[in-house]
């Protein structure tokens, strides 16, 4: 266990017992509305109790009027993901990417301008590239591991938002959140940190200055490939509330069986995070050993361009490691086919029990990142017994040709 108690949060922000049954463990409230003590009103509102984060342990029954505003096993989980982030609210999205949307179209207008990674995960760029430039939001990919070019960015054209992924995925980039939330407060711009990479065990972005922190809870913080969901998690009530307005306004919300799912996982984030790193530094000391392996990205190497502002800001390195095959395309394609542990398939929950390798190959660049090699398709074998002496928790692998 860590002195900052994070596994102890972990296990019990937002998850006191049910004060109705006893219950130890917040049941999974799979209703759409709730009954009322009149017309119009909510049951204990008058008490100042329920509504989402917050609240004690009344929250779970009172308060509550339909399950688009506020659940309690939502509730429930937005409250843990407050307390892991050290934010003041969380709210919890059915996806990653629902929460990229209901958070920019709530602090952007038409005429806005937003900075991003030059190596953004793909669906982060999707998202600023196809849809957000429509309704007049212009962006500029930049290279946020040189704060230089984000002072310069913002020196040429002012941003309502610097949005920052670190460790990115798949370049595994590494960001420095201190330094980059100091040149944005300059000049008035949100900064938020796309945190799914590290999650809040190794990397609590609001301390180190952000404004909001985003998750795909699909990854790390569900853990077990079982459940897609997002959460943004703020500091400032304020802007909690007008997120809050905008996620009631268009409905991206998590379901309760979602939430609750994402609530078990988070529980082990800790233990599973710590086995992670250990896994991930022998996966890329093997891989940068290899002959074949041009150039080994893994932050806790110490040739990382990143490595430093990561041991300064993250308390493990993380568990995904990629790699450039120093042979063509074909052979790239022909190692993510013959893996064995390693389930071939779009990386959807780094971090849950078993592991996924993915390819990117050809010439697109990461910045416009192509599908995965062999999307969707299991090819795992029966395991042999895993390699190097560990369990099977390796880590990802995305190979980057
Ligand atoms: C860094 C990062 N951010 C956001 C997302 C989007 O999350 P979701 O797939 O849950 O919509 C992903 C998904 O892979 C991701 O890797």
């Amino acid at each position: 266990m860590h002195a900052d108690g994070f596994e102890t949060l972990a296990i019990h922000a937002g998850q006191e017992p049910d004060p109705v049954t006893g219950a130890v463990v917040p049941p999974i409230y799979q209703v759409s509305t709730f009954k009322q003590d009149g017309v119009g009103g909510l049951r204990g509102a008058a008490l100042g109790a329920g509504g989402g984060s917050g609240g004690g342990s009344a929250r779970w029954i009172e308060g509550y009027e339909y399950s688009r505003s506020a659940n309690p096993t939502r509730g429930a989980m937005e409250e843990c993901l407050a307390a892991l982030e050290g934010g003041v609210r969380a709210l919890a999205f059915a996806s990653g990417m629902a929460a990229e949307d209901c958070l920019l179209r709530t602090v952007c207008r038409p005429g806005d301008h937003v900075l991003i990674p030059h190596d953004a995960y793909g669906g982060t760029y999707r998202l600023h590239d196809k849809i957000f430039t429509n309704w007049g939001v212009s962006y500029l990919p930049v290279p946020m591991s040189e704060p230089e070019s984000v002072r310069d960015a913002l020196a040429s054209k002012p941003a309502r938002v610097v949005w920052v992924e670190t460790p990115t995925n798949p370049l595994l980039s590494v960001a420095d959140i201190t330094a980059l939330a100091d040149i944005a407060r300059e000049v008035g711009a949100l900064l938020v940190v796309d945190n799914t990479f590290a999650s809040p065990y190794l990397q609590q972005p609001l301390a180190l200055g952000a404004d909001v922190v985003v998750h795909s809870t699909t990854k790390y913080i569900g853990g077990h490939s079982d459940v897609v969901g997002g959460a943004l998690v703020v500091k400032d009530a304020d802007l909690g509330e007008r997120i809050a307005f905008t996620q009631n306004a268009t409905g991206a919300a998590a379901g309760p069986f979602d939430a609750w799912l994402t609530l078990r996982g988070v529980k082990t984030l800790g233990v599973r995070m710590d086995r992670h790193c250990q896994n991930a530094l022998r996966v890329a000391d093997m891989l940068a050993a290899h002959p074949r392996v041009a150039e080994v990205l893994y932050p806790g190497l110490a040739s990382h361009p990143g490595h430093e502002v990561a041991a300064k800001q993250m308390r493990g390195f993380g568990g995904m490691v990629s790699f450039r095959h120093g042979g063509g395309e074909a052979e790239a394609v022909a190692f993510c086919g013959r893996t064995r542990l390693f389930t071939l398939a779009e990386s959807r929950a780094p971090g849950a029990d078993d592991a996924r390798v993915g390819g990117r190959v050809g010439t697109r660049g990461a910045r416009r990142p192509g599908p995965p090699v062999g999307r969707h398709r299991d090819r795992r074998r029966p395991a042999r017994g895993p390699p190097l002496g560990l369990r099977l928790t390796p880590p990802a692998v995305c190979a980057v040709a």
